[in-house]
């Protein structure tokens, strides 16, 4: 019986069904996730807004994003090198969290909000070797103050740059447009 719907599975029909599943099921996921695209309350108020202002670069604090999938979120150590040197440190109270978790030594628990669902395969490295800008995908950072997700990273924005990306060029196109490069 299991086996009978495996083989109907790999049917075109069960392909599609199962797509049609899928659908339905990442819809509602979807659904979930557009409803809840704003900034969630974190930890330590973070401005970027002052931070980029301050001159500090965005590979500085992310340098994954150069090197492999993951762009990365600093580590407190980062943060202290250098807000120990700051007068505002030692009275303000948005900083009063940073100096709290590094005096006891537990992590921060920041709350991601640029995400794409597990089945979805995303490497940094790849677009930044490709000369993409961190704006392109990630709004003007230097205009927000919590981080939140202008874009909902929907397969249709991802699609939409890979194909004007490939432009003229058939091979390039048939691999940025394969179901495969972005799922396994
Ligand atoms: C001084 C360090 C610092 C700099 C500089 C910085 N960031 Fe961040 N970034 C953080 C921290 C800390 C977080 C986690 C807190 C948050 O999400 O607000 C974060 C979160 C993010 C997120 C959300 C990630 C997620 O899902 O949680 C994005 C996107 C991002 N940064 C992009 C950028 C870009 C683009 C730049 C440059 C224009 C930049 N950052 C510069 C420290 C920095
Ligand atoms: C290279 C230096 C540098 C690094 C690294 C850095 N900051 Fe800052 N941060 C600053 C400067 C400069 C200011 C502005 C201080 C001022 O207004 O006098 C600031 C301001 C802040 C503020 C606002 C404070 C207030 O009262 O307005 C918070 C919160 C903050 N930083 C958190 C962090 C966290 C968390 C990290 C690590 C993820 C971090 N910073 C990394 C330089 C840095
Ligand atoms: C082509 C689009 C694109 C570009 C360009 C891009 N990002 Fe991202 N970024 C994403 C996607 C998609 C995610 C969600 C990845 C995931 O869930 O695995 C993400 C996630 C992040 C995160 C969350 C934490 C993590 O470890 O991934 C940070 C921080 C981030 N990006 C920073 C940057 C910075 C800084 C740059 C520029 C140097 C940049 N991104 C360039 C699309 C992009
Ligand atoms: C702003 C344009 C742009 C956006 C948006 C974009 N990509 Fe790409 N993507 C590219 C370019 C350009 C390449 C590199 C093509 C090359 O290798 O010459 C690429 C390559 C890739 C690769 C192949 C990586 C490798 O290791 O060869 C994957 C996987 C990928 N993108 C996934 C995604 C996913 C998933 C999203 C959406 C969350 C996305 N991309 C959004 C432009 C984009
Ligand atoms: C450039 C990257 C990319 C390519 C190529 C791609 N997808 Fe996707 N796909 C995504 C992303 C990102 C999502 C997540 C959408 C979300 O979270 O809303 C997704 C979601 C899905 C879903 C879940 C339904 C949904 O809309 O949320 C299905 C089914 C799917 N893709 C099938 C395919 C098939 C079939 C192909 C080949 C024709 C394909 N994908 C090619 C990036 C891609």
């Amino acid at each position: 019986m299991i086996k009978r719907l495996f083989d109907w599975l790999k049917q075109p029909l069960g392909l599609i069904a199962v797509g049609i599943g899928f659908l339905a099921v990442f819809s509602v996921a979807a659904y979930g996730l557009s409803t809840t695209q704003k900034a969630p309350e974190q930890p330590i108020q973070f401005p970027h807004k002052t931070h980029i202002a301050f001159g500090i670069q965005c590979l500085y604090c992310h340098p994954g994003a150069a090197k492999g999938p993951a762009a990365g979120i600093p580590s407190q150590a980062k943060c202290w090198a250098c807000h120990q040197q700051i007068a505002k440190t030692e009275t303000s109270e948005l900083l009063a969290p940073l100096k709290e978790a590094v005096e006891s030594g537990t992590p921060i628990q920041w709350v991601p909000v640029a995400q794409v669902p597990d089945f979805v395969h995303f490497n940094h490295r790849a677009h930044i070797a490709a000369g993409k800008n961190c704006e392109e995908c990630h709004g003007d950072m230097s205009k927000v103050t919590i981080a939140e997700n202008p874009q909902v990273f929907n397969m249709g924005f991802c699609l939409n740059c890979h194909i004007k990306s490939a432009g003229e060029d058939q091979a390039k196109l048939n691999k940025l447009a394969d179901c495969g490069t972005c799922h396994y």
